[in-house]
C-alpha cells in the first residue's frame, strides 16, 4: 500500500495540533526508503551531504549538479514524506535570477516539494519572496547556518548574547512575512528557540535548539552512528551502526580468506 503523502499543509496542521514535526536527512534511495518507512513526516537532503558523503570539512564545496544528483535518488526511495532540499553556497548568493534558476532546478529535476536556504541577508529575503511568488514553497534557516561557518569562525553556538539573539528573532520574524513555510533553527539557547516558536505562525525545527520547537531534525549519519570519530554534541546516537558494518565486513573477509565463504 503506497503511503500517505505529507504535504505543505500537514506540516501546518501538526503545528496547530501540537504534534511534534520529524525530520531527518537523507541522501540517497535506499536510505530514504528506510527513513520514509519509518514515518518521518520531513526528509531533507541537506547539504551536510558536503561533510558526511564526500568527505570534506564543511558545505561549501557541494554543488547544484551535486545535490539534484542526490534529490533524485531520495525523490526515488522515498514515498510519503515531504522532501526538502539545501540551495547549495553559490547557487542564490550571486543574484536574485541565479537564486531562483536553482531552486527551480531542484524542483523540476531534483523532484523535492521545497528549498531550504539559510540565513535572511536583505537579498535571501528577495528571493524567498520571488520563488513564494513562484509557487516554490521555501524552507529557511537560522542560527549556525554551516554555509557562513568562515563568517562564524568554526561551527559555534549562535545566539548567546542579547544582540546576536535579538537579531535572530527579528530574522526569524522577516522570514516568516517574505513567506518560508518553516524554519529550522539550528546551535541557538533553548530559551530564544522556545520564543521564536511561540511567536512565529510557521513551524520550527529545532537542531541543538532545545525541546520547544515544533520538530526536530538530525542529521542520519548522527542517528545511526556512521562516524566513529565524531558527532555533535546535540546529536543522539540510536545505534552504532559502524560497528556493526565494520565487523560485517571483517567477517566476510576472514571468510574469504579462509575459503569459508562461499561454501
Ligand atoms: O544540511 C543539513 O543537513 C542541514 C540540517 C542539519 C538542518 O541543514
Amino acid at each position: 500500500m503506497k503511503p500517505r503523502t505529507t504535504t505543505i499543509r500537514d506540516l501546518y496542521s501538526l503545528k496547530k495540533v501540537e504534534e511534534k514535526i520529524v525530520c531527518v536527512t537523507a541522501y540517497d534511495a535506499t536510505m530514504a526508503r528506510l527513513v520514509a518507512k519509518a514515518g518521518v513526516d520531513l526528509i531533507l537532503v541537506g547539504d551536510s551531504l558536503g561533510m558526511v558523503v564526500q568527505g570534506h570539512e564543511n558545505t561549501l564545496e557541494v554543488t547544484l549538479e551535486q545535490m539534484i544528483y542526490h534529490c533524485r535518488m531520495v525523490s526515488r526511495g522515498a514515498q510519503g514524506p515531504f522532501l526538502t532540499a539545501d540551495l547549495p553556497f553559490g547557487t542564490f548568493q550571486v543574484s536574485t535570477q541565479k537564486g531562483v534558476e536553482s531552486a527551480v532546478r531542484l524542483l523540476k529535476e531534483g523532484r523535492v516539494q521545497s528549498v531550504k536556504i539559510e540565513g535572511a541577508a536583505p537579498g535571501v529575503i528577495t528571493i524567498i519572496k520571488q520563488l513564494v511568488a513562484h509557487g516554490i514553497p521555501v524552507m529557511g534557516h537560522l542560527g549556525l547556518t554551516p554555509q557562513s561557518v568562515h563568517k562564524f569562525g568554526g561551527f559555534v553556538k549562535q545566539g548567546s548574547d542579547s544582540n546576536s539573539g535579538r537579531k535572530i528573532k527579528e530574522d526569524a520574524l522577516k522570514l516568516q512575512d517574505a513567506g518560508v513555510h518553516a524554519l529550522v533553527l539550528e546551535c541557538i539557547p533553548a530559551q530564544l528557540a522556545e520564543e521564536i516558536t511561540s511567536r512565529l505562525e510557521i513551524p520550527t525545527i529545532g537542531i541543538g535548539a532545545g525541546p520547544s520547537c515544533d520538530g526536530q531534525v538530525l542529521v542520519i549519519n548522527d542517528i545511526l552512528g556512521l562516524d566513529e570519530r565524531f558527532a555533535p554534541k546535540f546529536a543522539k546516537k540510536y545505534a552504532k551502526l559502524a560497528k556493526i558494518i565494520r565487523e560485517s565486513v571483517q567477517q566476510f573477509s576472514q571468510e574469504v580468506k579462509k575459503e569459508i565463504f562461499p561454501s
